[in-house]
């Protein structure tokens, strides 16, 4: 970490399992491909994966566990009041797995992304492989999009396609999509931290110019 890390932009991950998305952004940060660093990690599971990645990389690791809130808005509250207190640049969204309310998303338009396990619009919410092979694509993929108060119906900035194959499973589908995941978040979150990437109330822009309705394709 050392001094270096007081001048860098500030990202706070918010996860709730496994945390591949987060350690893909951690790899990104120590290579220099994302100019930033990881200020914390908040997860509303105390045993996640997510936080002993955080801690292995020595980056903040904390818990607000939505066990102990009556009202999903109190949650959302608290998990706000503390990423606001980690001063975050960029909030990332990687496999935080409870809906958050306007209360949380509103204050952090435009400086809050996810990551989701779909060629966005289609298939928001949960499920999305399974619901992709019952509907018999031909492609599904992954999608970084700006949060709004819609679930996963925030603007899309950048999309990768997965071919499916004959035979293929959700599980197959999960694991050939997630490498994609791995790969288009550091992007995205490399272009806003560049100051390349807005939301605006018209859609969003790289560069000054607006990108597509469904973002851009990843072409790697
Ligand atoms: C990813 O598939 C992500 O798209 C979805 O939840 C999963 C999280 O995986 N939102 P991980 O915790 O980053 O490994």
């Amino acid at each position: 970490m050392g001094t270096d890390n007081a001048q860098r932009p500030r990202l706070v991950v918010l996860a709730s399992g496994r945390g591949s998305n987060l350690q893909a952004i951690l790899d990104a940060c120590g290579q220099g491909q994302l100019d930033a660093e990881v200020a914390a990690v908040v997860s509303n599971q105390p045993q996640a994966e997510c936080l002993q990645r955080a801690r292995d990389a020595a980056v903040t690791a904390c818990c607000i566990d939505h066990r102990n809130y009556a009202i999903r808005e109190q949650f959302d509250a608290a998990l706000l009041q503390q990423v606001v207190e980690f001063q975050p640049d960029l909030v990332l969204l990687a496999g935080f797995m409870r809906i958050l309310t306007p209360v949380f998303v509103e204050p952090l338009v435009g400086r809050l992304m996810n990551i989701h396990p779909s060629l966005l619009p289609h298939y928001p919410g949960l499920h999305t492989h399974q619901r992709a092979l019952d509907a018999g694509d031909s492609a599904t993929g992954a999608t970084v999009h700006f949060v709004t108060t819609e679930l996963d119906g925030g603007p899309p900035v950048l999309h990768a396609r997965v071919p499916i194959l004959s035979g293929d499973n959700a599980h197959d589908l999960a694991r050939r999509v997630l490498h994609k995941e791995h790969i288009i978040y550091p992007i995205a979150a490399a272009w806003f931290i560049q100051g390349r990437l807005h939301m605006t109330n018209s859609g969003v822009t790289l560069d000054g110019h607006q990108i597509p309705a469904n973002g851009l394709q990843y072409s790697g």
